[in-house]
């Protein structure tokens, strides 16, 4: 088959910059969505400064924003035992480091047809883990974790027999515990003292990690957010923290911050957030204001397939409708045969985000940013997602950390349709040795983790990306 050369205009068309409603401007249409690169000291801690080559490598690969893996605000709630967590009571050298952390991921020049803005926006994410912070991880093994209500975890339900899953549940995750409102104020104050250290340190912008089943997204979810206070009951007071927290950090820092968030489009377990609880999600958070983007994904540690290459949210929603009687599970509209196959996994939903947005007005000239993360590997289906999905950026997790310089690669019309695609690596999907007998969903998703977290340890060291690595060379990686 012959080579099909990129036209101008496509490439013109990823290269086009984006403003925000804060008036800064994003020189492309590439985010490197936030990983946990599993490179901060076990407990948690400050970036250490290796880990800076892997955002330099980022900043000059040419993406017009690049979102940290998640920073935990919370030492005492990790994701994992390695997250780099950000404090506020921070000494002088920490701050330092931060500085420098910044600095690094500001170190480019992204490909844009603008002649103004090419550096990239650098923007944290923000997360406290809550319920889904495993056992021991930055607290004593036996302390609940703290959580919208004490509802347990169930990653093995459906995977393990009873009373096997509830086990293996409670030896992973151990118990949790609902937070009192005055908790829940605090941790209003606690996301935007965070916000602040990162305002400090020079990055351009925070996103709040609200997705993926961390706390924020807990008090989203039905499932998990059985309040009786102002903080739960109904969809607009679950939603409740999550605009306390933008509208503190809108009070304390200046207009040209930016915020954005990460939300799920769907939880996709019984009784989670359905697509219509995540469209009113995105339509309080464009009437509210001060809110610069949305990174649109979905899925949890309940339900990690988001995880997997060929996730599909409408079989996902069919699965769900098919299994339960669950009045709040609607599926989406049924979709057309081409669009299932494309890459975007979240577009479906994407489309409905965006024509549910307020047109720009002569007050508001730029609309809140819609960024969609989740399956995207090539140029073809980077501007599908831009034109069909009608979203603002195109968010890119694991092929970033295969190619870091994807959008560079991506904008060069030099390099064919045939040649600018990621391909996923088989390494990366199916666990090894026995491994693979393990029957639970949370296995393949935490394969996939270790092996893109092993790709980043490479570049932090100096080496290239290798899709082929697995076994001892991947676990050298990760150390
Ligand atoms: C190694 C690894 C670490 C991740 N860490 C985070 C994280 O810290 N915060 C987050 O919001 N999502 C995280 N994700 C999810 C990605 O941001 C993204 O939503 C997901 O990988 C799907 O996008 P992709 O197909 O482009 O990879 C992680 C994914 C991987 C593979």
């Amino acid at each position: 088959m012959a080579d099909t050369v990129a036209s101008s205009a496509s490439v013109n068309r990823l290269k086009s910059p984006v403003t925000l409603p804060c008036g800064r401007v994003v020189p492309n249409r590439f985010a490197k969505a936030p990983m946990e690169e599993l490179q901060a000291p076990f407990g948690g801690g400050l970036p250490p400064t290796r880990l800076l080559n892997l955002y330099k490598e980022w900043a000059e690969g040419g993406w017009g924003m690049i979102i940290t893996g998640n920073i935990a605000i919370d030492q005492t709630h990790l994701g994992t035992p390695f997250d780099v967590t950000f404090s506020k009571s921070v000494s002088s050298a920490d701050m330092d480091r931060y500085k420098e952390y910044a600095k690094s991921c500001q170190a480019g020049k992204a490909p844009s047809t603008s002649n103004q803005h090419t550096r990239p926006l650098a923007i944290v994410q923000l997360v406290h883990a809550g319920r889904q912070s495993g056992r021991g991880f930055g607290r004593y093994p036996w302390k609940a974790s703290m959580a919208p209500s004490a509802v347990p975890m169930a990653t093995a339900a459906g995977s393990l027999p009873w009373p096997l899953s509830s086990a293996f549940d409670w030896l992973m995750w151990g118990s949790c515990r609902a937070m009192t409102t005055a908790e829940v104020e605090d941790l209003v104050k606690r996301f935007a003292d965070a916000a602040e250290v990162v305002h400090d340190a020079g990055f351009d912008g925070v996103e709040l990690h609200g997705s993926h089943g961390y706390m924020l997204a807990a008090f989203l979810s039905p499932r998990t957010n059985l309040r009786t206070d102002k903080y739960g009951g109904s969809a607009r007071n679950r939603f409740r923290i999550v605009e306390e927290i933008i509208v503190e950090i809108r009070r304390r820092l200046p207009k040209a911050f930016v915020v954005g968030i990460k939300l799920n489009s769907a939880d996709y377990v019984h009784g989670g957030l359905t697509e219509e609880d995540a469209l009113l999600n995105v339509q309080w958070l464009a009437e509210m204001g001060g809110v610069d983007f949305v990174e649109i994904s979905g899925g949890n540690y309940e339900n990690p397939s988001f995880l997997t290459s060929d996730f599909n949210a409408d079989d996902e929603m069919a699965k769900l409708s098919e299994t339960t009687s669950h009045q709040s599970v609607k599926p989406t509209p049924p979709v057309k045969a081409s669009t299932k196959k494309r890459e975007a996994f979240f577009s479906n939903f994407a489309r409905r985000a965006a024509a549910a947005l307020p047109a720009p007005t002569a007050d508001s000239p730029h609309r809140m940013a819609l960024i969609l993360t989740g399956g995207l590997r090539s140029r073809t289906g980077c501007l599908r997602a831009l034109e069909d999905a009608e979203v603002d950026m195109c968010g890119i997790g694991r092929a970033s950390a295969l190619l870091p310089d994807l959008p560079r690669s991506f904008t060069d019309e030099s390099v064919s349709e045939e040649e600018a695609i990621v391909p996923a690596p088989d390494m990366a999907l199916h666990p090894p040795g026995l491994l693979k007998l393990v029957p639970l969903k949370l296995v393949g998703a935490g394969w996939t983790t270790l092996y893109h977290a092993a790709q980043m340890g490479r570049i932090v060291k100096g080496l290239k990306a290798d899709p082929n690595i697995g076994g001892w060379s991947l676990l050298k990686g990760l150390v």
